[in-house]
């Protein structure tokens, strides 16, 4: 597998001090309100198991899977629920944890769909965020990295649903796209 990188763009240290400063402003944000973290699977379930030790406030967990149609480094914008909420989130505090904002087509059309089912707040957090390649203006409350239009894996981030159990950030050699 490590064969396969060609060199580590955030390290170890830099992710968890980040993690940790997402943490606190998150459990500062939120104290007193009735926090529910929304996880986009899969590519969000490693930073949400960093992220929600890091957060000192009451909180509960839901996820919700979605696929958007098309190949497999692109986002078509048309995106639809694989798997859903298992609660519901009336009345909630909702917070999105996505992994990556590339396109911003899944979250504008996540929070959209959230926010009709009668939410009392949605922000969104994500571990990262590629600005260059946005084609839906979305808001992000908590962002972890700001990076360059590079297609990343490691950390919950996948290609081809492989890498996903790295623990850095890490960009592809390009002859790994070729391969599949
Ligand atoms: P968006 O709708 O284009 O913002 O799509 C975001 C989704 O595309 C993320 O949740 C990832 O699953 C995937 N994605 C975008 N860029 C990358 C990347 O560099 N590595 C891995 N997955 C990515
Ligand atoms: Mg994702």
């Amino acid at each position: 597998m490590q064969g396969s990188i060609e060199r580590i763009l955030i390290d170890r240290k830099r992710i968890e001090d980040k993690v940790k400063e997402l943490g606190a402003r998150i459990s500062g944000d939120y104290r007193g309100k009735n926090l529910v973290i929304v996880g986009v699977l899969k590519g969000a379930v490693v930073f949400l198991g960093d992220l929600v030790k890091n957060i000192d406030i009451p909180v509960t967990l839901d996820f919700i899977a979605v696929s958007s149609y098309g190949n497999t480094t692109e986002t078509s914008g048309v995106v639809r629920i694989l798997k859903d909420l298992d609660n519901s989130i009336e009345g909630m505090d909702v917070l999105i944890v996505e992994d990556i904002i590339d396109s911003g087509l899944t979250l504008c059309y996540l929070k959209e769909n959230l926010r009709s089912r009668g939410a009392n707040s949605i922000r969104i957090c994500t571990l990262l965020d590629k600005p260059s390649r946005r084609k839906a203006k979305v808001k992000v409350d908590y962002r972890g990295f700001e990076i360059e239009d590079e297609f990343v894996v490691g950390y919950g981030l996948d290609f081809a649903e492989k890498f996903r159990n790295l623990p850095e950030i890490c960009v592809l050699k390009p002859g790994e796209y070729m391969k599949q």
